[in-house]
């Protein structure tokens, strides 16, 4: 039976990319965003081993991340793989951030990952197998102006996979982050030239990362069975 792979924030960009890439490999992909992910988006899954699969539900809700991991074990049996990629932006320089701003952000980045991880660990530590990868940021290494929400949500991500990591080890479950540097998507597409060319700027190999880069990752660390409580910085040299 083909490994089921639930995918958070997967209806496009980096997680659209990663469920492509492993149902090209044939694991049993599970596609998850709070919007119904439409019949153009599902047509790219056309000739994959495993009909895809989507649960539609928002992370950043206790219950609902509950009943997203209890409808793909309904249905499937077992969560072999989980990557926690749902992710928002809500950017703004701190004297005029509001706080319904900060709030989203945390409740999506940081405590979504924490409510599927909680929700995920009862049935992987049955299973005594299973990896999970949360999608952090270089900003959650480096920092970044106007993103002090998005950086303490990121640079929480770390604490928490590095935790997780040590709670869930004996178990022979892994629990990795990896850390995006810019990675062209319609998250990134909203920035001004002015800030695309700043951070062009800085990075050592003078290109922006590929969706496709990030999901080779992904595939590394689902792979190999003895990285845990790493960050995998994908930003072309951004951070060093
Ligand atoms: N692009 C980059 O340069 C970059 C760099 C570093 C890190 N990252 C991280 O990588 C991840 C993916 O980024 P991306 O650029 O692919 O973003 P994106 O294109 O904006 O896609 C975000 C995805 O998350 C879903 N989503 C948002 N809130 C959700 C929620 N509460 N519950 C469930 N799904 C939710 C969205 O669908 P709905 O809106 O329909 O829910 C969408 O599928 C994010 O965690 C982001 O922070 C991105």
């Amino acid at each position: 039976m083909a490994e089921v792979a639930l995918i958070t924030g997967s209806s496009r960009g980096i997680g659209l990319e990663i469920a492509k890439d492993l149902a090209d490999k044939g694991y049993q992909v599970v596609l998850n965003s709070r919007s119904t992910i439409g019949d153009d988006v599902l047509a790219a899954f056309d000739g994959a081993a495993e009909p895809v699969a989507q649960v539609t539900g928002n992370v950043s809700d206790f219950d609902g991340a509950k009943a997203i991991i209890d409808e793909v074990i309904e249905r499937f049996g077992r969560i072999d793989i989980l990557i926690n990629n749902a992710g928002i932006t809500r950017d703004g320089l701190v004297m005029r951030m509001k706080e319904e701003d900060y709030d989203a952000v945390m409740d999506t980045n940081l405590k979504g990952t924490f409510n599927m991880c909680r929700h995920i660990t009862k049935p992987m530590l049955k299973q005594r197998a299973g990896t999970i990868i949360n999608m952090s940021s270089v900003v959650g290494l480096m920092g970044n102006a106007g993103q002090v929400n998005y950086a303490a949500s990121k640079a929480g991500v770390l604490g928490l996979t590095k935790a997780l990591a040590r709670e869930l080890g004996s178990r022979h479950i892994t629990v990795n982050a990896i850390a995006p540097g810019y990675i062209e998507t319609e998250m990134t597409d909203v920035l001004s030239d002015k800030v695309k060319k700043a951070m062009y700027d800085q990075i050592p190999l003078k290109r922006f990362g590929s969706t496709k880069e990030v999901a080779q990752t992904v595939e590394f660390l689902i792979q190999n069975k003895y990285v845990t409580g790493q960050v995998i910085e994908v930003n072309g040299g951004l951070n060093m």
